[in-house]
């Protein structure tokens, strides 16, 4: 066999072999490779893997900190650790999400974090608040275009007090042009101030973020609207 013939080692191939299959193509090594033995975490079904922790909403930390405590609905809620935090911190939350098992694993949360908080089963693209709020929160719950969400975008706007705030976060439009996902499961800034109507915007951007939910974590574009409702104005109640 010529040089030129010398197949590539497993290591320098990027792989890592077993002994039959390098014998097989004429290597042999010394000492023969063992495979080590496999740990707990390889042996373990994938189900059984603990999903991350999502994090409170970073967006959500910065409007929060110029607030004072009040009445906070979060439209949305999955595993609660924005309601959460808010109730932690002396808001009287209600947490709306038509997920029974995201329900049940939040009030367990809460449960732990010693906090009540009202839960709400409900479909956010047709439940009505009964009454209004200082901060109404959505993050990465904006229900697909054309499947009620500006009812739900209305609502919620409609859902914050004079004075109040609201905070929209969700994936921007712009993974869509880079072809990761669906257009209507994402939104533009521009979106979601169409249902501001007499609030005064604080922040609308979009930006690059680290975005942890289930088993991954993903860098992606994220648009944050974040406006409080102008109390110069006639209420439209
Ligand atoms: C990606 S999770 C985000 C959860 C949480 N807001 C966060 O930022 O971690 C989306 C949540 O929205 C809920 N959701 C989606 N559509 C909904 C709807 N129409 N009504 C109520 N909840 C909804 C889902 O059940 C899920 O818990």
């Amino acid at each position: 066999m010529t040089s030129e013939h010398v197949p590539a080692r497993p290591s320098e191939r990027g792989l890592v072999s077993p002994v039959a299959p390098a014998r097989a193509l004429g290597w042999v090594t010394a000492p023969e490779w063992t495979a080590p033995a496999a740990s707990a975490v390889d042996r373990a079904p994938l189900a059984t893997l603990e999903p991350l922790q999502t994090p409170v909403d970073e967006g959500l930390i910065e409007v929060a900190a110029d607030l004072p405590p009040g009445k906070a609905l979060d439209l949305g809620c999955g595993s609660g650790q924005n309601a959460i935090w808010l109730a932690e911190r002396g808001w009287v939350v209600t947490a709306v999400d038509l997920s029974a098992g995201a329900l049940a694993e939040a009030r367990s949360a809460a449960g732990a974090a010693g906090v009540t908080i009202v839960w709400e089963l409900a479909d956010i693209t047709a439940w009505q608040p009964a009454s209004r709020y200082d901060l109404v929160v959505s993050t990465f719950a904006l229900p697909p275009r054309g499947m009620g969400r500006g009812r739900m975008l209305d609502m919620a706007a409609a859902a914050v007090a004079p004075g109040g705030s609201i905070l929209v976060s969700e994936f921007d439009v712009a993974l869509a042009r880079e072809g990761r996902m669906a257009e209507k499961y994402l939104v533009s800034t521009e979106e979601v101030e169409r249902h501001l109507d007499g609030f005064r915007v604080n922040r609308s951007r979009t930006r690059l973020a680290r975005h942890r939910h289930g088993y991954e974590e993903i860098v992606v574009p994220v648009a944050t609207v974040v406006a409080t409702r102008r109390t110069d104005l006639r209420s439209p109640w």
